[in-house]
């Protein structure tokens, strides 16, 4: 058994613990949620635990199809045992369907199916308010080498195509979602979570909105939203 020793990095939604195994960290999940860069700040109900379990289902489907991830094991109701990466400061948005700050940014009405899958790139600094980035400025600041950035590239799209194939059994359209990747012994894996906090997920035959939408635009039953879809995915109700 992995001891949890000091507490390394505390974010929005997480906090990471060093562990007495210098390769493995242990991920906390907290309640916590902000969206707009932190102007907005609250809790919602068993998130962390929820949002642990969901990202748990994510990892071990994509591990199981060939998409190494940081996922070890879950360590607890909100707590999972990671490989400890070093983080890329570039996170990786896929786009399946026009909504958000696409949405805003092209004048798309929210909803609007885009032809082929719409990647983008955004600078990992919440002092900067996470800008939007290009293969220009990630050569330039030194986020990440040109090799590096074709294999995140060419994962996105596969772990797109793995996630929309899954979720459409579930009834569940895939509108967006951020990756971020790390190194871990020199090897290229994918970090962080996959849930309703990084995610859009609709359902697919009424359209409700299944993510932190519910938080970021006041829409009621937010808790209900994270709980409905840890039963799409588990098949449990959240106990
Ligand atoms: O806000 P925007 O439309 O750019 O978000 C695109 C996708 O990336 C959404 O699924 C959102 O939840 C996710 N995202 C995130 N963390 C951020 C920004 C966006 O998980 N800092």
């Amino acid at each position: 058994m992995v001891q949890k020793l000091e507490q390394l990095y505390e974010g929005k939604a997480k906090r990471v613990y060093r562990t007495d195994s210098p390769d493995l960290y242990l991920v906390e999940f907290k309640d916590d949620a902000t969206a707009f860069n932190g102007a907005k700040k609250g809790t919602i109900r068993n998130k962390g635990a929820l949002n642990n379990q969901i990202s748990a289902v994510f990892f071990r489907l994509l591990e199981k199809r060939g998409v190494p991830t940081h996922f070890v094991e879950l360590a607890g109701e909100r707590e999972m045992l990671v490989k400890a990466l070093e983080i890329l400061k570039v996170e990786v948005v896929v786009r399946n369907i026009a909504a958000g700050s696409l949405a805003k940014r092209l004048g798309l009405p929210e909803g609007t199916a885009l032809p082929f899958p719409v990647l983008e790139f955004y600078y990992k600094s919440d002092e900067l308010g996470d800008p939007m980035i290009n293969g220009y400025h990630i050569r330039a600041l030194g986020l990440a080498s040109p090799e590096q950035m074709a294999k995140i590239e060419e994962t996105a799209l596969k772990v797109n195509g793995i996630l929309l194939e899954y979720l459409a059994g579930k009834d569940i359209d895939l509108v967006d979602f951020k990756l971020e990747f790390g190194t871990h012994k020199g090897g290229l894996v994918l970090g962080d979570e996959i849930s309703p906090d990084t995610c859009r997920f609709w359902d697919r035959t009424t359209r409700e909105k299944l993510d932190k939408d519910r938080f970021r635009r006041d829409l009621g039953n937010v808790e209900g939203a994270y709980e409905e879809m840890f039963r799409r995915l588990t098949g449990k109700k959240f106990e």
